[in-house]
Protein backbone atom coordinates (compact mmCIF):
# COMPACT_ATOMS: atom_id res chain seq x y z
CA UNK A 1 0.00 0.00 0.00
CA UNK A 2 2.94 2.41 0.89
CA UNK A 3 5.94 3.57 -1.42
CA UNK A 4 9.31 2.60 0.34
CA UNK A 5 12.13 4.12 -0.60
CA UNK A 6 14.16 7.31 -0.30
CA UNK A 7 13.05 9.21 2.64
CA UNK A 8 13.92 12.60 4.88
CA UNK A 9 15.98 10.33 7.77
CA UNK A 10 19.06 9.02 6.28
CA UNK A 11 18.36 5.75 8.38
CA UNK A 12 15.93 5.05 5.65
CA UNK A 13 18.34 5.15 3.09
CA UNK A 14 19.70 1.86 4.71
CA UNK A 15 16.32 0.37 5.91
CA UNK A 16 12.85 0.25 4.30
CA UNK A 17 10.78 2.84 5.74
CA UNK A 18 7.70 4.17 3.83
CA UNK A 19 7.59 7.80 2.45
CA UNK A 20 5.04 8.41 4.30
CA UNK A 21 5.91 9.67 7.59
CA UNK A 22 5.02 6.91 10.25
CA UNK A 23 3.06 7.74 13.56
CA UNK A 24 2.46 5.62 16.50
CA UNK A 25 0.69 6.07 19.52
CA UNK A 26 -0.93 4.21 22.42
CA UNK A 27 -4.05 4.47 24.80
CA UNK A 28 -4.58 2.88 28.39
CA UNK A 29 -7.57 0.40 28.65
CA UNK A 30 -7.56 1.63 32.16
CA UNK A 31 -10.93 2.86 32.42
CA UNK A 32 -13.66 4.82 30.13
CA UNK A 33 -12.30 7.03 27.40
CA UNK A 34 -13.03 10.42 28.61
CA UNK A 35 -12.84 14.10 26.82
CA UNK A 36 -9.58 14.54 27.56
CA UNK A 37 -8.27 11.63 25.41
CA UNK A 38 -10.51 12.46 22.71
CA UNK A 39 -9.42 15.94 21.95
CA UNK A 40 -5.76 15.80 23.51
CA UNK A 41 -5.30 12.29 21.59
CA UNK A 42 -7.68 10.65 19.73
CA UNK A 43 -9.40 12.94 17.20
CA UNK A 44 -5.96 13.51 15.87
CA UNK A 45 -5.09 10.38 15.37
CA UNK A 46 -7.99 9.72 13.46
CA UNK A 47 -6.59 12.77 10.78
CA UNK A 48 -3.20 11.44 10.66
CA UNK A 49 -4.26 8.60 9.39
CA UNK A 50 -4.71 10.53 5.53
CA UNK A 51 -1.46 11.76 5.88
CA UNK A 52 0.82 9.03 7.88
CA UNK A 53 1.15 5.29 8.00
CA UNK A 54 -0.35 5.37 10.96
CA UNK A 55 -0.10 2.54 13.76
CA UNK A 56 -2.06 2.69 16.77
CA UNK A 57 -1.99 0.09 20.22
CA UNK A 58 -4.04 -0.19 23.21
CA UNK A 59 -1.66 -0.77 25.60
CA UNK A 60 -2.52 -3.70 27.91
CA UNK A 61 0.46 -4.13 29.57
CA UNK A 62 0.88 -0.59 30.22
CA UNK A 63 -2.04 -0.93 32.45
CA UNK A 64 -0.62 -3.83 34.68
CA UNK A 65 0.94 -1.13 36.28
CA UNK A 66 -1.99 -0.28 37.91
CA UNK A 67 -4.56 -2.24 40.22
CA UNK A 68 -6.89 -3.55 37.52
CA UNK A 69 -8.77 -6.72 37.67
CA UNK A 70 -7.56 -9.53 35.14
CA UNK A 71 -11.30 -10.01 33.83
CA UNK A 72 -11.98 -6.38 33.50
CA UNK A 73 -8.35 -5.80 31.60
CA UNK A 74 -9.48 -8.12 29.29
CA UNK A 75 -13.23 -6.91 28.59
CA UNK A 76 -11.75 -3.28 28.41
CA UNK A 77 -8.70 -4.39 25.90
CA UNK A 78 -11.47 -5.26 23.45
CA UNK A 79 -14.01 -2.15 24.43
CA UNK A 80 -10.97 0.49 23.92
CA UNK A 81 -10.56 -0.86 20.94
CA UNK A 82 -13.93 -0.48 19.90
CA UNK A 83 -13.98 2.93 21.16
CA UNK A 84 -11.73 3.84 18.80
CA UNK A 85 -13.15 2.57 15.80
CA UNK A 86 -16.20 4.59 16.80
CA UNK A 87 -14.33 7.46 17.05
CA UNK A 88 -12.91 6.85 13.55
CA UNK A 89 -10.00 5.24 13.42
CA UNK A 90 -10.66 2.80 10.28
CA UNK A 91 -8.75 -0.57 9.77
CA UNK A 92 -8.16 -0.20 6.07
CA UNK A 93 -6.32 3.25 6.83
CA UNK A 94 -4.38 2.55 9.97
CA UNK A 95 -3.21 -0.75 11.72
CA UNK A 96 -4.96 -0.89 15.07
CA UNK A 97 -3.65 -3.81 17.36
CA UNK A 98 -3.04 -4.65 20.93
CA UNK A 99 -0.04 -4.55 22.59
CA UNK A 100 0.88 -7.60 23.71
CA UNK A 101 -0.10 -9.23 21.06
CA UNK A 102 3.35 -8.09 19.58
CA UNK A 103 6.12 -10.07 21.79
CA UNK A 104 8.96 -7.70 20.32
CA UNK A 105 7.54 -4.58 22.85
CA UNK A 106 8.67 -6.49 26.23
CA UNK A 107 11.56 -7.51 24.08
CA UNK A 108 12.90 -4.25 22.73
CA UNK A 109 11.94 -2.34 26.53
CA UNK A 110 14.94 -4.07 27.73
CA UNK A 111 17.13 -3.39 25.32
CA UNK A 112 16.04 0.42 25.99
CA UNK A 113 16.40 -0.49 30.00
CA UNK A 114 19.52 -1.53 29.01
CA UNK A 115 19.94 1.65 27.24
CA UNK A 116 18.09 4.36 30.11
CA UNK A 117 19.44 5.40 33.73
CA UNK A 118 17.87 5.55 36.76
CA UNK A 119 18.17 9.05 37.75
CA UNK A 120 16.19 10.40 34.18
CA UNK A 121 13.73 7.59 34.83
CA UNK A 122 13.18 9.09 38.78
CA UNK A 123 12.65 12.62 37.13
CA UNK A 124 9.61 11.26 35.39
CA UNK A 125 6.52 13.20 36.91
CA UNK A 126 3.85 10.90 36.37
CA UNK A 127 6.02 8.47 38.04
CA UNK A 128 6.91 10.54 41.03
CA UNK A 129 2.61 11.22 41.08
CA UNK A 130 1.51 7.79 40.80
CA UNK A 131 4.30 6.12 43.72
CA UNK A 132 4.05 8.98 45.79
CA UNK A 133 3.17 8.49 49.63
CA UNK A 134 3.25 4.34 48.84
CA UNK A 135 5.04 1.76 51.06
CA UNK A 136 5.56 -0.54 47.94
CA UNK A 137 5.94 0.95 44.25
CA UNK A 138 6.43 -1.55 41.58
CA UNK A 139 9.23 -1.94 38.93
CA UNK A 140 7.04 -1.67 36.26
CA UNK A 141 5.79 1.41 37.52
CA UNK A 142 9.45 2.71 37.43
CA UNK A 143 10.39 1.70 34.08
CA UNK A 144 6.82 2.26 32.46
CA UNK A 145 8.03 4.96 30.04
CA UNK A 146 10.89 3.07 28.72
CA UNK A 147 8.15 0.39 27.63
CA UNK A 148 6.21 3.37 25.70
CA UNK A 149 9.68 4.32 23.99
CA UNK A 150 9.77 0.66 22.78
CA UNK A 151 6.19 0.86 21.59
CA UNK A 152 7.38 3.74 19.20
CA UNK A 153 10.67 2.71 18.27
CA UNK A 154 9.42 -0.44 16.93
CA UNK A 155 7.29 1.20 14.13
CA UNK A 156 10.11 3.68 13.45
CA UNK A 157 7.70 6.29 14.02
CA UNK A 158 8.42 9.86 13.56
CA UNK A 159 5.45 11.39 14.94
CA UNK A 160 3.70 10.51 18.36
CA UNK A 161 0.12 12.49 18.81
CA UNK A 162 -0.35 12.64 22.68
CA UNK A 163 -1.93 15.65 25.04
CA UNK A 164 0.20 17.54 26.83
CA UNK A 165 0.60 15.05 30.09
CA UNK A 166 2.48 12.86 27.75
CA UNK A 167 5.24 15.40 27.06
CA UNK A 168 8.17 14.41 29.81
CA UNK A 169 7.65 10.54 28.24
CA UNK A 170 8.36 11.65 24.44
CA UNK A 171 11.93 13.56 25.83
CA UNK A 172 12.97 10.72 27.79
CA UNK A 173 11.82 8.49 24.30
CA UNK A 174 14.04 10.95 22.29
CA UNK A 175 16.51 10.92 24.84
CA UNK A 176 17.33 6.71 25.01
CA UNK A 177 16.52 6.57 21.29
CA UNK A 178 19.55 9.31 20.68
CA UNK A 179 21.49 7.17 23.29
CA UNK A 180 21.01 4.15 21.84
CA UNK A 181 22.16 5.46 17.91
CA UNK A 182 25.17 6.96 19.62
CA UNK A 183 26.67 4.01 21.05
CA UNK A 184 25.26 1.40 18.67
CA UNK A 185 25.35 3.79 15.55
CA UNK A 186 22.63 5.19 13.56
CA UNK A 187 19.18 2.44 14.27
CA UNK A 188 16.03 3.79 15.65
CA UNK A 189 14.13 6.59 14.20
CA UNK A 190 14.11 9.49 16.72
CA UNK A 191 10.37 10.26 17.67
CA UNK A 192 8.80 13.89 17.96
CA UNK A 193 5.77 14.24 20.01
CA UNK A 194 2.70 16.16 18.09
CA UNK A 195 0.94 17.99 21.28
CA UNK A 196 -2.26 19.49 19.60
CA UNK A 197 -2.91 23.37 20.13
CA UNK A 198 -6.14 23.58 21.37
CA UNK A 199 -7.53 20.29 23.49
CA UNK A 200 -3.98 19.03 25.20
CA UNK A 201 -4.90 19.75 28.67
CA UNK A 202 -8.67 18.91 29.20
CA UNK A 203 -9.13 19.67 33.22
CA UNK A 204 -11.24 18.32 35.76
CA UNK A 205 -14.73 20.22 35.56
CA UNK A 206 -14.94 19.94 39.01
CA UNK A 207 -11.18 20.26 39.81
CA UNK A 208 -9.91 22.53 37.29
CA UNK A 209 -6.63 22.31 38.16
CA UNK A 210 -6.07 19.14 37.68
CA UNK A 211 -6.14 17.12 34.47
CA UNK A 212 -9.37 15.33 33.44
CA UNK A 213 -8.17 11.39 34.20
CA UNK A 214 -8.98 7.72 33.65
CA UNK A 215 -7.40 6.96 36.98
CA UNK A 216 -8.97 9.68 39.50
CA UNK A 217 -12.26 8.69 40.84
CA UNK A 218 -14.20 12.05 39.63
CA UNK A 219 -17.33 11.20 37.89
CA UNK A 220 -18.72 15.06 37.87
CA UNK A 221 -15.59 16.33 36.48
CA UNK A 222 -14.95 13.50 33.96
CA UNK A 223 -17.20 13.68 30.85
CA UNK A 224 -17.13 10.49 29.08
CA UNK A 225 -17.74 9.94 25.08
CA UNK A 226 -19.89 7.70 25.77
CA UNK A 227 -22.33 9.66 28.45
CA UNK A 228 -25.52 10.51 27.24
CA UNK A 229 -26.99 14.06 26.22
CA UNK A 230 -27.99 13.98 30.01
CA UNK A 231 -25.21 13.25 31.50
CA UNK A 232 -22.68 15.33 29.44
CA UNK A 233 -25.35 18.63 29.98
CA UNK A 234 -25.59 17.84 34.09
CA UNK A 235 -22.16 17.59 34.36
CA UNK A 236 -21.18 20.83 31.85
CA UNK A 237 -23.71 22.68 34.03
CA UNK A 238 -22.48 21.58 37.76
CA UNK A 239 -18.91 22.67 36.33
CA UNK A 240 -17.10 24.58 38.94
CA UNK A 241 -16.50 28.29 37.78
CA UNK A 242 -15.70 31.51 39.78
CA UNK A 243 -17.48 34.23 41.24
CA UNK A 244 -16.51 37.68 39.59
CA UNK A 245 -18.87 36.37 36.33
CA UNK A 246 -16.92 38.04 33.49
CA UNK A 247 -16.21 35.72 30.65
CA UNK A 248 -12.79 36.20 29.39
CA UNK A 249 -10.23 33.59 28.50
CA UNK A 250 -7.69 33.53 31.58
CA UNK A 251 -6.16 30.07 31.96
CA UNK A 252 -4.33 31.10 35.34
CA UNK A 253 -7.06 32.83 37.09
CA UNK A 254 -10.03 31.98 36.17
CA UNK A 255 -9.35 28.24 35.34
CA UNK A 256 -12.49 26.41 35.38
CA UNK A 257 -14.18 29.11 32.84
CA UNK A 258 -10.65 28.62 30.77
CA UNK A 259 -11.57 25.12 30.35
CA UNK A 260 -15.29 25.68 28.91
CA UNK A 261 -14.57 28.31 27.09
CA UNK A 262 -11.19 25.49 25.32
CA UNK A 263 -14.01 22.49 25.38
CA UNK A 264 -16.43 24.91 23.24
CA UNK A 265 -13.73 26.16 21.01
CA UNK A 266 -12.28 22.87 20.03
CA UNK A 267 -15.80 21.75 19.40
CA UNK A 268 -16.56 24.68 17.51
CA UNK A 269 -12.90 25.03 15.32
CA UNK A 270 -12.56 28.90 17.21
CA UNK A 271 -10.16 30.03 19.64
CA UNK A 272 -11.21 30.69 23.38
CA UNK A 273 -10.85 33.85 23.10
CA UNK A 274 -12.81 34.12 20.09
CA UNK A 275 -15.55 32.42 21.89
CA UNK A 276 -15.37 34.32 25.04
CA UNK A 277 -16.04 37.20 23.36
CA UNK A 278 -19.43 35.98 22.28
CA UNK A 279 -20.86 35.66 26.22
CA UNK A 280 -22.00 37.64 29.08
CA UNK A 281 -23.46 34.96 30.87
CA UNK A 282 -21.42 31.65 32.32
CA UNK A 283 -24.95 30.10 32.05
CA UNK A 284 -25.32 30.94 28.21
CA UNK A 285 -21.95 29.72 27.54
CA UNK A 286 -22.17 26.36 29.51
CA UNK A 287 -25.59 25.72 27.39
CA UNK A 288 -23.59 26.12 24.05
CA UNK A 289 -20.90 23.98 25.43
CA UNK A 290 -23.01 20.99 26.69
CA UNK A 291 -25.02 20.87 23.17
CA UNK A 292 -21.41 21.63 21.20
CA UNK A 293 -19.94 18.20 23.27
CA UNK A 294 -23.80 16.31 22.75
CA UNK A 295 -23.01 17.29 18.91
CA UNK A 296 -19.55 15.86 18.68
CA UNK A 297 -20.22 12.68 20.17
CA UNK A 298 -23.06 12.31 18.99
CA UNK A 299 -21.65 9.97 15.77
CA UNK A 300 -18.90 8.25 17.74
CA UNK A 301 -21.60 7.13 20.22
CA UNK A 302 -23.87 5.78 17.18
CA UNK A 303 -21.58 3.53 15.66
CA UNK A 304 -20.02 2.45 18.77
CA UNK A 305 -23.70 0.48 19.08
CA UNK A 306 -23.10 -0.98 15.83
CA UNK A 307 -19.66 -2.00 16.43
CA UNK A 308 -20.86 -3.41 19.98
CA UNK A 309 -23.08 -5.92 18.43
CA UNK A 310 -20.38 -8.01 16.48
CA UNK A 311 -17.59 -8.77 18.67
CA UNK A 312 -15.93 -11.24 16.35
CA UNK A 313 -15.66 -8.60 13.82
CA UNK A 314 -13.58 -6.62 16.24
CA UNK A 315 -11.67 -9.38 17.36
CA UNK A 316 -10.11 -10.39 13.86
CA UNK A 317 -9.72 -6.43 12.95
CA UNK A 318 -7.33 -6.94 16.18
CA UNK A 319 -5.70 -10.28 14.79
CA UNK A 320 -5.02 -9.23 11.30
CA UNK A 321 -3.68 -5.65 12.93
CA UNK A 322 -1.39 -7.47 15.34
CA UNK A 323 -0.16 -9.62 11.97
CA UNK A 324 0.95 -6.49 10.32
CA UNK A 325 2.24 -5.22 13.48
CA UNK A 326 4.39 -8.28 14.12
CA UNK A 327 6.02 -7.52 10.76
CA UNK A 328 7.09 -4.23 11.24
CA UNK A 329 8.09 -4.74 14.88
CA UNK A 330 10.16 -7.87 14.28
CA UNK A 331 12.38 -5.90 11.63
CA UNK A 332 13.25 -3.32 14.24
CA UNK A 333 13.72 -5.60 17.06
CA UNK A 334 16.14 -7.60 15.17
CA UNK A 335 18.26 -4.95 13.80
CA UNK A 336 18.37 -3.37 17.15
CA UNK A 337 19.56 -6.68 18.46
CA UNK A 338 22.05 -7.01 16.06
CA UNK A 339 23.33 -3.80 16.77
CA UNK A 340 23.50 -4.53 20.24
CA UNK A 341 25.63 -7.99 19.65
CA UNK A 342 23.18 -10.20 20.25
CA UNK A 343 23.87 -13.77 18.48
CA UNK A 344 20.91 -13.81 16.06
CA UNK A 345 19.64 -17.34 15.79
CA UNK A 346 20.70 -18.89 12.52
P1 LIG B 1 -3.38 7.49 28.44
O1 LIG B 1 -4.00 6.16 28.24
O2 LIG B 1 -3.34 8.06 29.82
O3 LIG B 1 -4.09 8.57 27.52
C1 LIG B 1 -4.28 8.39 26.13
C2 LIG B 1 -4.08 9.72 25.43
O4 LIG B 1 -4.97 10.70 25.95
C3 LIG B 1 -4.24 11.87 26.32
N1 LIG B 1 -4.89 12.49 27.48
C4 LIG B 1 -5.27 13.78 27.54
N2 LIG B 1 -5.20 14.78 26.64
C5 LIG B 1 -5.73 15.99 27.01
N3 LIG B 1 -6.30 16.23 28.21
C6 LIG B 1 -6.40 15.25 29.15
N4 LIG B 1 -6.99 15.49 30.32
C7 LIG B 1 -5.87 13.95 28.81
N5 LIG B 1 -5.80 12.77 29.49
C8 LIG B 1 -5.20 11.90 28.66
C9 LIG B 1 -2.85 11.37 26.67
O5 LIG B 1 -1.89 12.40 26.55
C10 LIG B 1 -2.65 10.28 25.64
O6 LIG B 1 -2.16 10.81 24.43
N6 LIG B 1 1.50 6.53 28.43
C11 LIG B 1 0.35 6.71 27.58
C12 LIG B 1 0.03 5.51 26.70
C13 LIG B 1 1.14 5.04 25.81
C14 LIG B 1 1.63 5.70 24.67
C15 LIG B 1 2.64 4.82 24.13
C16 LIG B 1 1.34 6.90 24.05
C17 LIG B 1 1.83 3.87 25.94
N7 LIG B 1 2.72 3.74 24.93
C18 LIG B 1 3.34 5.16 22.97
C19 LIG B 1 2.05 7.24 22.89
C20 LIG B 1 3.05 6.37 22.37
C21 LIG B 1 -0.88 6.93 28.46
O7 LIG B 1 -0.93 6.52 29.59
O8 LIG B 1 -1.92 7.49 27.82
Amino acid sequence: MHRVGYHRTPLARTYDVPLMARVLSGIQPSGDLHLGNYLGAIVNWVSDQDEHDAFYCVVDLHALTLDIDPADLRARTHDTAIDLLAAGLDPERCTLFVQSHVVQHTQMAWLLECTATMGELQRMTQFKDKSGGRESVRAGLFTYPVLMAADIVLYDAERVPVGDDQRQHLELARDVTIRFNNRFGDTLVVPEAAIPKAGARVMDLQHPERKMSKSVNSPLGTVLVLDDPVEITRKIKKAVTDTDGEVRYDRDKKPGLANLLELLAVATGRTPTEVADGYERYGDLKADTAEALVELLRPLQARRAELAADPGAVAALLARGAEKATGVASATYDRAAEAVGLLRPA
